[in-house]
């Protein structure tokens, strides 16, 4: 079932995202070479819960962190590990979910390490670019299969390819809720897009093959063929003016219409 939100739930995501956000505005310095996937968990967790907000992943369906950081040739679901430590040129995804007051939120955003190489600076700019693509098709009337179709064919144009295994979804009152949102697809299918309707839109966008395959530990989803993996995710509203970014960072694109690459 789908639930439509109202105007005051929608505030209310509003004000989890905007927290969710500023936790991404100060990741861009804390992700650095030398620096664990365990210590970006915690930064996280402590920022979520300093600002009386709660870490909705821990737990969920006995997932075990706050994040989920995945690097270079793992797609999502990558587990913090003190083991695990940045160096010079990796592609991070750092997912996480905010609870604040009974409100959720869901994004994803990638970083390189220092100095990324040229194929991970075009994938970086792609993959974001895929993000804002999809998004506006999200309008009142049109349907789930408009956001795939245009992300699909924006990505595959510049060469890269998309994740199928896993897609966005709708959020609140739990993380993962009806629709489906397929990152490919046919323009013109399935679910039509109403007014009040909150999904995330969170292409997973690889170098080499779209293939995954999941790790032993169950949940790691990795790119087959070794390439790399980059994606963004922003959570948002459906409504009568257009999409509502509920996770936008300060300094980052609003729509479409801000890229210019
Ligand atoms: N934030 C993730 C998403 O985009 C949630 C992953 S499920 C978890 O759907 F169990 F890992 F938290
Ligand atoms: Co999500």
């Amino acid at each position: 079932m789908i639930t439509l939100k109202s105007n005051r739930e929608i505030d209310a995501m509003d004000k989890s995202g905007a927290l969710l956000a500023s936790i991404h505005v100060a990741l861009r310095d804390f992700v650095k070479a030398g620096v664990s996937t365990h210590d970006i968990d915690k930064f996280v967790q402590n920022k979520i819960e300093a600002a009386g907000g709660s870490a909705p992943q821990i737990g969920y369906e006995g997932y075990k962190y706050a994040t989920c950081t995945s690097v270079n040739d793992e797609i999502c679901h990558g587990f913090p590990s003190k083991k695990v430590i940045l160096k010079n040129g990796d592609l991070i995804k750092v997912d996480f979910c905010v609870d604040l007051d009974g409100a959720l939120s869901d994004s994803c955003w990638s970083y390189i390490v220092g100095q990324g190489s040229d194929e991970v600076k075009r994938l970086y700019d792609v993959t974001k670019k895929a993000l804002y693509v999809g998004i506006a098709q999200a309008t009142v009337g049109n349907r789930i299969g408009d956001i795939g179709h245009a992300i699909q064919t924006y990505v595959e144009g510049e060469g890269f390819s998309v994740v199928r295994e896993f897609i966005g979804h709708g959020i609140g009152p739990t993380i993962h809720e009806a629709p489906s949102v397929p990152h490919y697809g046919e323009a013109g299918q399935g679910v039509r897009l109403r007014k009040g309707m909150v999904i995330t839109v969170e292409p997973m966008v690889n170098t080499g093959t779209w293939k995954a395959k999941v790790d032993s530990n169950g949940w790691t989803g990795r790119t087959e063929d070794g390439g790399l993996s980059c994606q963004f995710e922003h959570t948002f509203a459906i409504t009568d003016e257009g999409p509502r970014i509920l996770t936008l960072q300060p300094g980052e694109p609003k729509s479409l219409a801000d890229f210019n690459y």
